[in-house]
């Protein structure tokens, strides 16, 4: 398959991550996490006990910082200045401040150059919020993933039960409507769906159902 660029944007929870994994896998391309890295970053932030409200804080901290994804057939794991953080990204503590933490634009301006620098030869699967819009603006096939907010804090409530963690439902949704509004609304590089994008409402469709629509629309434009 021709080496093209894929973004996939979307809110919260719509599934970007687990579809583009694989369809990375199913078309040989590499998968690209950039909510890894803000939450990388996120991370070392309030373990160094930074005020996420200074910008050029983060900016100096980041500049420091070695952010490493590996990628997913070696395990995916994220690493940052060579310990393996993979796990610890995700917990709430992170995910309910990195919205904070993405909304500076010195941050977001480095990020974007590192996520750029990956994409160069193409064949990369990318997600984020703004990959369509900024990061990638030229990629061949952007898709625009979205679900009820019901459907995304329903998704995440099994998987923390998987994981054998008890939420709570309504504590979920308004912690996932918040992140949303806040990743919407801020000034650098809102979400927001690029003009060329092609929406997917994954609210009643199956992974693989996802999967199928974004593979045709690859194999369509490459
Ligand atoms: O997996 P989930 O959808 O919960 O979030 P994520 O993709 O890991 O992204 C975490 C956060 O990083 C988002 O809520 C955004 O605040 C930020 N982010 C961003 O601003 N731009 C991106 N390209 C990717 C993530
Ligand atoms: O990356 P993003 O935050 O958009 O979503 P994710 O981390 O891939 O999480 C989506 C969750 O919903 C996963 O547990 C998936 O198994 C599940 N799911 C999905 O991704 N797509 C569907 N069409 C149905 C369920």
């Amino acid at each position: 398959m021709k080496k093209i660029n894929v973004a996939i944007d979307g809110p919260a929870a719509a599934g970007k991550s687990t579809v583009a994994k694989r369809v990375a896998e199913k078309c040989s391309f590499i998968y690209i996490d950039t909510g890894a890295m803000y939450r990388a970053l996120t991370y070392k932030a309030l373990e160094q006990k930074i005020d996420l409200e200074d910008g050029p804080k983060l900016v100096d901290l980041l500049l420091q910082t070695k952010i490493e994804l590996e990628p997913a057939d070696k395990g995916g794991k994220v690493l940052v200045n060579g310990e393996d953080v993979t796990k610890e990204i995700r917990e709430n503590d992170v995910t309910n401040h990195v919205s904070i933490v993405s909304k500076h634009s010195g941050v977001r301006k480095l990020l974007v150059e590192r996520q750029q620098q990956l994409s160069r030869q193409g064949g990369v699967v990318m997600d984020g919020r703004d990959i369509g819009t900024h990061v990638l603006p030229n990629a061949e096939v952007k898709v625009f993933m979205v679900a009820s907010v019901e459907e995304r804090a329903k998704r995440r409530f099994e998987e923390n039960l998987q994981k054998g963690i008890q939420t709570d439902l309504e504590k979920l949704k308004e912690e996932i409507s918040l992140r949303d509004k806040l990743d919407s609304e801020r000034e650098v590089a809102p979400l927001q769906k690029a003009i060329d994008a092609v929406e997917i409402d994954t609210t009643s469709l199956s992974i693989d159902e996802v999967i199928a629509k974004i593979i045709e629309l690859i194999e369509e434009r490459s």
